[in-house]
């Protein structure tokens, strides 16, 4: 057995809003239907509402935004520092509302992981609730994907199909598919935990 199997898998969770995967994936954790440790939770927006709850659970956790550094390589060198100063093996992105640069994406090559409300590579980037709606499509969902350096164009880890009702808006079809992103993205994790 390797070093690495005996000692929790460590997540880095990055948000930026109301953390409700941050949530699940705690709750997965404490019923341990997830076999891995919430690290360092960080947020790029100081009153997120993730972030907050973070703190009262007690994760270690940071709000750090862009604009007190003077570029974005130099923010996203600061948020590398600190997940690697927690021993993170995974970047787990969970809300997280910013496009990460080439550096960031090279250093954790393979260990960054998004889930997208939407079955990729249909409806990517902004509102894909609503492009799936605009589309007309019978089924959407959610996809657990690698982060590379396109826009939600990684290789998919995991994907959950829910229908498309006659009736719905955006909201309920977002509320939809947010269910079922509560149950993916921890299968996806430990899949990707038992690969790494
Ligand atoms: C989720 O719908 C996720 O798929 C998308 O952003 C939303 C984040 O929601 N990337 P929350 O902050 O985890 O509640």
């Amino acid at each position: 057995m390797t070093e690495k199997k005996l000692r929790l898998f460590k997540l880095g969770v990055l948000i930026s809003g109301r953390g409700s995967n941050l949530m699940a994936l705690h709750q997965h954790i404490q019923s341990a239907t997830l076999n891995a440790e919430i690290a360092v939770v960080i947020s790029n927006v100081i009153d997120a509402p993730g972030l907050a709850w973070a703190q009262t659970q007690g994760l270690t956790c940071y709000g750090i935004e862009r604009k007190i550094f003077p570029s974005k390589a130099e923010y996203e060198k600061k948020i590398t520092d600190l997940l690697t100063s927690h021993h993170v093996d995974l970047v787990v992105l969970a809300g997280y509302m910013a496009i990460l640069g080439k550096d960031f994406i090279e250093h954790f090559r393979n260990r960054i992981v998004n889930i997208h409300p939407s079955l990729l590579p249909a409806f990517p980037g902004l509102h894909p609730q609503r492009q799936a709606l605009a589309a007309g499509v019978t089924e959407s969902g959610c996809t657990v994907h690698f982060v590379d350096e396109g826009v939600d164009t990684g290789k998919i880890i995991a994907q959950k199909t829910v229908p498309v009702l006659p009736d719905d808006t955006e909201d309920t079809l977002s509320e939809r598919i947010l269910k079922e992103e509560h149950q993916l993205y921890a299968k996806a994790i430990e899949i990707v935990a038992n690969r790494l």
